[in-house]
């Protein structure tokens, strides 16, 4: 049954506001509590953290004091939101950082393959398949570092058996020059409905990845999971660049309002449908029913100032997005994609690029003097003698990604080290040994 947001009651806005004591939520218990509800958790910091910093650019950007009024009233169950959902993350001894973002790259494997499955727009869903395999990636480099760190978890206790570990496009090879990260824009008028929601969806999930590690990435002490940190962290915001260039930059400041109030009542309604947690789901309803009274807001602010009609901009809910397993589509997207870098804001094989391309000399500058993300794979082996690896479901599809690859090697290593010259990647373990 479709669900039409603007036809459904809200709460009133003066009864949204909760005692330090609602908001201060009993966390999970982290044993207990499914992958999927976890990365629900996730998911929904970041779009209540992404709510907060758009409303805070709109105030910043009207003279309107009525309008800054509605906006700051707004904003602040915003705020009270991202607390109540946030705050059902356990503390550090029960479920540790390097943990929860085991848990940030499984809501961006799952969340982006979902999300491309179901993008009507071909180009988008290149654009969402690109992405895919580098936080594939992540999961895996987090992985062997989560095991080296050893505090006796398995990966999979956090993943559960959802979610394959194992190489995607190696991380040393994501990084590219600025310019080859921003994508075509869709328009508002052009675009499907869902389009827009999958693209605001991978904008405030992968906002919140880079906001977690550029502040939590200096935590550790081991000097090898700071430097895991900090390059995974450059790759966050090349995906920000990557994910928030596919909107359009030429929409109203209240459509944009309108389209982030959607967006929240699109996602709580999909936690709502999906959750298995009954205390969850709660907050998942408690939630929504604010949401519609913000988007009611939203949708006034529309009207009195762009002169427009709401219901021409956004359009009833078909499905739920829903956390699933995606094992088999992301070892195609693997199997097919792995060769892609970018040029501009189009994807080709690497092998395509111009010999002088400027990804060569961005490779050459960053990974001098070697890759954390290599690092931590050589230092695993060297410690356990292989690869923490998750594979349920045979090897690697990519003979060159294979822990025993027999002398194979992907095309990347062998021309990045053709045009780089002696750098990490002819050493890496992306090399043929
Ligand atoms: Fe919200
Ligand atoms: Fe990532
Ligand atoms: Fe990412
Ligand atoms: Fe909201």
């Amino acid at each position: 049954m479709p669900f039409n947001p603007l036809a459904e009651r809200g709460l009133p806005l003066d009864k949204q506001l909760r005692s330090w004591s609602e908001l201060n939520v009993q966390p999970y218990d982290t044993r207990e509590v499914h992958p999927y509800t976890r990365c629900r958790v996730i998911l929904m910091n970041g779009i209540e953290a992404e709510a907060i910093s758009f409303s805070h650019n709109f105030n910043r950007n009207t003279p309107d004091v009525e309008l800054k009024q509605r906006l700051a009233m707004v904003r602040r169950i915003e705020q009270q939101q991202q607390k109540a959902v946030n705050w059902l993350i356990p503390a550090e001894k029960n479920e540790n950082a390097i943990e929860v973002t085991i848990g940030y790259e499984q809501v961006a494997v799952d969340l982006t393959a979902w999300l491309a499955r179901h993008e009507p727009d071909p180009y988008l869903k290149q654009c969402y398949e690109f992405g895919l395999l580098e936080d594939f990636d992540h999961l895996y480099r987090y992985a062997n570092l989560m095991d080296l760190m050893g505090n006796g978890r398995r990966v999979e206790e956090i993943t559960g058996d959802y979610t394959e570990i194992t190489p995607g496009r190696p991380t040393i090879f994501e990084h590219r020059d600025p310019r080859d990260d921003l994508r075509r824009p869709m328009t508002k008028v052009a675009a499907h409905r869902q389009s827009v929601l999958n693209a605001m969806t991978l904008v405030s999930a992968e906002q919140q990845t880079m906001n977690y590690y550029m502040n939590f990435g200096n935590r550790p002490e081991d000097p090898l999971a700071r430097a895991l940190y900090l390059e995974i962290a450059e790759i966050e915001e090349q995906h920000v660049t990557h994910y928030e260039s596919l909107l359009d930059p030429e929409m109203g400041w209240a459509t944009n309002w309108l389209f982030h109030e959607n967006h929240e009542c699109w996602l709580y309604w999909s936690c709502l449908e999906t959750e298995v947690d009954p205390r969850i789901r709660q907050v998942w309803e408690l939630h929504l029913a604010m949401e519609l009274e913000h988007l009611r807001i939203a949708a006034r602010a529309v009207e009195e100032i762009e002169g427009r009609d709401p219901a021409e901009l956004i359009a009833p809910f078909e499905a739920p997005m829903t956390f699933e397993e995606n094992k088999a589509y992301v070892r195609q997207v693997l199997a097919d994609q792995i060769e892609l870098g970018s040029y501009d804001s189009e994807v080709m094989p690497v092998a395509n690029l111009p010999s002088q391309h400027r990804y060569f000399d961005y490779q050459a500058a960053v990974n001098a003097g070697g890759s954390p993300t290599e690092e931590v794979i050589r230092r695993h082996r060297e410690e356990f003698g292989s690869e923490y690896r998750f594979e349920t479901e045979g090897p690697n599809p990519v003979p060159g990604l294979r822990e025993d690859k027999d002398g194979e090697e992907i095309a990347y290593a062998r021309i990045v080290r053709e045009r780089v010259g002696s750098l990490e990647a002819g050493r890496s373990s992306m090399a043929a040994e």
